[in-house]
């Protein structure tokens, strides 16, 4: 009997465990302070300015940029967001600009459309694909981590769209850049991707910055 009961104890403690560890892994670590001072910041001096960012002032007024532009206040920009688990970023897209695959791996995207229209989708674990067109006034989300796109397919109308993160760490690694332009070898490429060295060289011709 005492045995069972131990059993029982112990099975409720691991789903306990496992659920506790799923809460806390879900988002940015809990801080136990208020607000986290950066170093060699002197707490008393600090007044609203620190919780205060103004590098997108303008930014709606902003020429569209040649095919994607995303500006980001993540807490490398914007440091009094260390700890609170939220960032943003504005997204501007020219006519036909593409934001190509790319992940978030710390953090779930809120997408909100406030001109124009995207072109969006990501694909799960299970590599099924969700899609969808979005108007300006329409939000869509892309869980954390999962490949995903944005693309304006109006050949003449610019968009604009306005991210959420759930995480002060906004980054986004790029899956083309990843794969092409950080020395990985044509061989290996090559092999992976099942073509030959000369159709990987000729991608990464594609990538490179014009000069
Ligand atoms: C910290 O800031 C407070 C308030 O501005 C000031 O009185 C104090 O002298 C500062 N301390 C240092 C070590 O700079």
């Amino acid at each position: 009997m005492a045995s069972i009961m131990a059993k029982h104890v112990t099975h409720c403690l691991c789903i306990i465990i496992a659920s506790f560890c799923l809460i806390v892994t879900a988002s940015d670590p809990d801080i136990l302070s208020d607000f986290i001072v950066p170093e060699n910041t002197n707490a008393s001096a600090l007044d609203g300015s620190f919780f205060t960012f103004t590098g997108m002032r303008g930014i709606f007024r902003s020429p569209a940029p040649p095919n994607v532009k995303g500006t980001q206040a993540s807490m490398v920009e914007f440091p009094a967001l260390n700890g609170q688990s939220v960032s943003m970023a504005v997204l501007q897209f020219a006519p036909g600009g593409i934001n190509p695959p790319h992940t978030r791996p710390h953090a779930t995207g809120l997408l909100f459309v406030v001109e124009g229209s995207l072109e969006v989708g990501f694909v799960d674990t299970s590599n099924k694909l969700y899609t969808q067109t979005l108007q300006a006034g329409d939000m869509f989300i892309f869980p954390k981590s999962l490949i995903h796109y944005q693309y304006n397919a109006d050949a003449s109308k610019t968009a604009m769209a306005i991210a959420a993160f759930g995480s002060a760490n906004g980054e986004s690694v790029s899956i083309p850049a990843t794969m092409f332009e950080d020395g990985i070898d044509d061989g290996i490429l090559a092999k992976a991707l099942k073509t030959d060295v000369a159709t990987i060289q000729k991608i990464k011709a594609g990538l490179a910055p014009k000069a």
